[in-house]
């Protein structure tokens, strides 16, 4: 069976409540497209805001981070029953700012992974390398080891339903996109290393999309790879231009 693309969009510290509402509302009739899940990962401030504007919309609100404990004492963190009381089905796990900035690990990702699922959130997982490592040629290696990391202890069931990104971080707010044969290549390799963990199907039903300076120029062709199944975008999602990235079929 096809599977269904997924673009999301990654706002990251960008757009106060009064500007996401704004935002939404620009945007609705722009990414109104059934055939793709469209995805908006806004601040933790701007989700019910967002929420809202988005009611009746295909528009889906996610978050872009959450923490791996229940609640208590972890000041500035959002919890799994914060997320899912607000209506949140996704949110973004190990994005390579958390783990430049926040000092995020493979390890803290893989937590986040299963709260989330244990909660019934989609997270989105964010697995790329430095321009050094694809220098140096072991991109594959270490895209690997990020994944097997992150999927330790998930189940093939859950597995199944998981979204990862991938996202070379010299592409990434740089205006420097990934050729479309290096998109194409990790993201296969990626689902082949999902085929070893678990089986063929996991492989096949499990939706991974590219990340990087994606724009309506590019998403076309990077979205009908055999193995990308969509994009995570940040700073074209904060424009007009994401339309163009939602229906990139008609461009
Ligand atoms: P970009 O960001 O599209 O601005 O490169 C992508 C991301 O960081 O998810």
């Amino acid at each position: 069976m096809a599977r269904k693309k997924i673009i999301a969009g990654n706002w990251k510290m960008n757009m106060t409540p009064s500007e996401a509402v704004a935002l939404v509302n620009e945007l609705k009739p722009l990414v109104a497209n059934d055939e793709v899940d469209v995805v908006f990962c806004v601040p933790a401030i701007d989700i019910i805001p967002a929420m809202e504007a988005a009611e009746g919309t295909n528009i889906q609100i996610g978050a872009e981070n959450m923490y791996y404990e229940e609640k208590g004492a972890y000041t500035g963190e959002i919890s799994p029953n914060m997320l899912t009381d607000a209506g949140v089905k996704y949110v973004i796990i190990g994005h390579s700012e958390r783990r430049e900035y926040f000092a995020e690990t493979d390890e803290t990702v893989n937590k986040k992974v299963l709260k989330a699922f244990e909660h019934g959130i989609t997270p989105i997982i964010c697995c790329g390398e430095s321009l050094t490592q694809r220098e140096q040629g072991i991109t594959i290696d270490w895209i690997r080891q990020q994944i097997k990391i992150a999927f330790l202890n998930v189940t093939a069931d859950q597995a199944k339903t998981a979204v990862i990104a991938y996202e070379p971080i010299w592409a990434i707010g740089t205006g420097k996109v990934a050729t479309t044969e290096q998109a194409e290549e990790v993201c296969a390799a990626i689902r082949a290393c999902i085929g070893e963990i678990y089986d063929q199907a996991t492989a096949e039903a499990i939706r991974i999309q590219y990340g990087g300076s994606v724009s309506a120029a590019s998403a076309p062709e990077l979205f009908a790879q055999a193995n990308i199944d969509g994009g995570l975008v940040g700073g074209a999602s904060l424009k007009p231009d994401f339309g163009k990235i939602v229906n990139y079929k008609q461009a």
